[in-house]
């Protein structure tokens, strides 16, 4: 197996190819120190068989106070100041002791997402960092000052300084962030969008790469010919012409930065402000969808490189390093979402493998599937006693909540009404734009079948049964169900979203959405080929509102004229689905819907439909707990999870299934 070969880098020998992608979101401690909480977050993923381990960006030059560590709302670790090393040295042992080696991510000034760019907005093309989307998105402008040749200056020596303290706490390797777009100083100077200078910084390619190739050099004069830098880049810029280019990285930035002296390239893409779909991708996106830029590097270069890119699953791992697109493969959400992805995966239990869902709902702060990421997670320790659990509902949380309660030692009986586990993520999962949620959903039902859970299906639970099974513990994880409004009561034609989602051949030609939760299916319904009209009660900005960032992100490039790049094919505007804004719904009637938009008399419309479906926000479904009631008195203990105890997302039925099942 390809990954199980170890490979060097500049001296850094590499027990397998799996590598920790740099992360933002780990956890740092006060005044950016390493504390228990970082040890345990990355000790996680060094035990369970990574074999390098990489921080994320970490703090090379002194904030503007000791409270302001970390960039983008993230609680920074420093490396700016000796006393930080004891704590670096720390980690580093840590990590050596299960066998992988260490890395830290550091960057230069000039981040145009961080305020100090290299030239000042506005740009010539239109908006930049101060665009709409982004300041719907984040609720911030970012204004920023140009970066002065001293600013430069005090930053190279600022990163050479950082890395050489790494390699004195024993640290393996140190990352210099040149990729993402205006986030990075390095990326922000490399990037013909941002760089508008017309100083020995600016002006042109060798302009331009002259920062980061400078700050290589040093850093190579404060830590050794022996010792491996690595460089991250942005192979495309995803804005076309108007940034970095695939062409412009083989020809030119992949040679310059060699020359300048790094050892290894970890290939990435996008820009954080403009082009998201390269650093927290949604997904939406293929698995491995940008591993060819990984490989075009490989043409261009003998030195390592490293892949990255949603990429969940080792297999397509394994396939990536055979077919020799990189030499090394980077893993971020899915180590995330489960540290021990190496290990089941050598070990042969790939079944084991709790997948990344790819929301980007927090992706460690938290994930949205892995409970045990938080600061202080209830421990999964051993049951005092055995006892028998009764779960209704087999739903993501009320299979969460079985697997806890047995790998506690508990015998657990689980009842679902329907023929098949998973409830409502099961339905999402059935749209191809989310059809990542069934990863969530597969792993636990195989778990069911590991840990002996008696799972009974197409069993609506009584109380009787209840008080048959005469179980000691019963939790409750029967989900929500959709309110359906007084005017679409028997309406021919009138689907819930859940019904629609399993049941999408019964949906006609002209479909009419009926609520902004409904915006993937109305996405992938009119890809199917169906006429498709989405509406909802809120403007522009309320669009996927109750995603996570990254897929609000895509479906607002998608759906409206916010004036952002679409250069990607993903991300370009389409017209079907039709979405009309501020909408009140009037009337329906047999095929038709009434309509009035924005509250204007003059806007009534008809719309004419063969299915209606009621995509309704979480407020607009209620929680399915009438059993609680009737249980009370009937069984000693009685516990409520999920959205049957408050609607709401994945995260919350899998983290209140882990409250509640790791105290039974
Ligand atoms: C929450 C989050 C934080 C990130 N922080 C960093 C970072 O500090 N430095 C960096 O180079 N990339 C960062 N990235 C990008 C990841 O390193 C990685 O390239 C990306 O997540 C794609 O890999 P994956 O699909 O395996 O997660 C971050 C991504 C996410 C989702």
């Amino acid at each position: 197996m390809k990954l199980l070969e170890p490979i060097e880098i500049n001296g850094m020998r590499l027990k397998n190819r799996i590598g920790l992608a740099p992360l933002l979101n780990m956890p740092a401690g006060e005044e950016g120190y390493i504390n228990d909480q970082t040890i345990r977050w990355f000790e996680a993923r060094a035990e369970g068989g990574a074999g390098l381990i990489m921080t994320g960006a970490v703090g090379a030059s002194a904030p503007p106070s000791p409270a302001q560590q970390g960039v983008f709302g993230f609680r920074g670790i420093g490396l700016y100041d000796d006393k930080y090393i004891p704590g670096f040295a720390r980690l580093a042992e840590t990590v050596h002791s299960h066998g992988a080696r260490l890395g830290v991510q550091i960057g230069v000034i000039g981040s145009v997402m961080g305020g100090r760019g290299p030239s000042p907005p506005p740009y010539p093309d239109e908006m930049h960092a101060t665009d709409e989307l982004f300041f719907i998105m984040t609720g911030r402008r970012t204004p920023h000052t140009e970066v002065t040749i001293e600013d430069i200056e005090q930053s190279q020596r600022d990163v050479a300084a950082a890395a050489a303290r790494a390699k004195a706490a024993g640290v393996d390797c140190v990352l210099l962030h040149c990729s993402h777009g205006g986030a990075t100083g390095g990326c922000s100077f490399i990037s013909p969008f941002y760089n508008r200078r017309t100083d020995k910084y600016g002006g042109s390619w060798e302009g331009r790469l002259r920062h980061p190739s400078e700050t290589i050099q040093k850093m190579r004069e404060a830590v050794g010919d022996d010792y491996p830098i690595l460089v991250r880049i942005c192979a495309d810029q995803l804005l076309g012409e108007r940034g970095i280019t695939p062409e412009d990285t083989t020809e030119i930035i992949v040679p310059a930065l060699e020359k300048a002296g790094v050892d290894c390239f970890d290939v990435s893409q996008g820009d954080m402000i403009r082009a998201g779909e390269g650093i927290t991708i949604p997904l939406y996106y293929r698995r491995g969808c940008f591993i060819h830029l990984a490989a075009a590097v490989k043409q261009v270069t003998r030195l390592p490189v490293i892949g990255v890119g949603n990429i969940f699953d080792m297999d397509m791992a394994e396939k990536f390093l055979q077919e020799g697109k990189a030499d090394i493969i980077y893993m971020g959400r899915q180590l995330t979402a489960d540290p021990e992805t190496p290990k089941k995966y050598f070990e042969g239990r790939p079944e084991d493998i709790r997948k990344c869902i790819g929301d980007i709902g927090g992706c460690g702060n938290p994930c949205t599937v892995n409970y045990d990421i938080q600061e202080r997670p209830i421990p999964l320790a051993p049951a005092e006693r055995a006892r028998r659990v009764l779960i209704i509902g087999g739903g993501v949380g009320g299979m969460e909540a079985a697997r806890i309660a047995a790998l506690r030692g508990h015998k657990v009986t689980l009842i679902e009404k329907e023929a098949q586990l998973g409830g409502m993520v099961a339905a999402l999962a059935l749209n191809p734009l989310t059809g990542e949620f069934r990863n969530i959903v597969d792993y636990l039902t195989a778990q069911m079948r590991k840990l002996g859970v008696d799972v009974r299906v197409c069993k609506e639970a009584t109380t009787s049964d209840v008080e048959e099974l005469s179980p000691d513990v019963v939790i409750l994880a029967t989900g929500s169900s959709a309110l359906i409004p007084e005017i679409a009561r028997e309406k021919p034609g009138v689907m819930t979203h859940s019904e629609a989602s399993k049941n999408i051949r019964a949906i006609g030609q002209k479909v009419v959405v009926w609520g902004f939760f409904g915006v993937e299916l109305a996405l992938s319904l009119a890809e199917e080929g169906k006429d498709v009209v989405l509406l909802g009660r809120g403007g522009e900005g309320s669009l996927g509102s109750d995603l996570s960032m990254a897929r609000r992100w895509w479906l607002l490039r998608k759906l409206t004229d916010i004036n952002v790049p679409r250069e990607t094919p993903e991300a370009v505007r389409v017209g079907n689905p039709q979405v009309l804004y501020n909408v009140a719904v009037e009337d329906i009637t047999a095929g038709s819907i009434q309509v009035n938009i924005g509250g204007n008399e003059q806007r009534k419309r008809a719309l004419p439909y063969d299915t209606l479906i009621l995509s309704q926000r979480f407020g607009e479904r209620k929680a399915n707990d009438s059993l609680f009631d009737e249980l009370q008195g009937k069984a000693s203990e009685v516990y409520k999870i999920g959205d049957c105890s408050q609607v709401r997302g994945i995260q919350d039925a899998i983290f209140s299934a882990n409250e509640v099942a790791r105290k039974v």
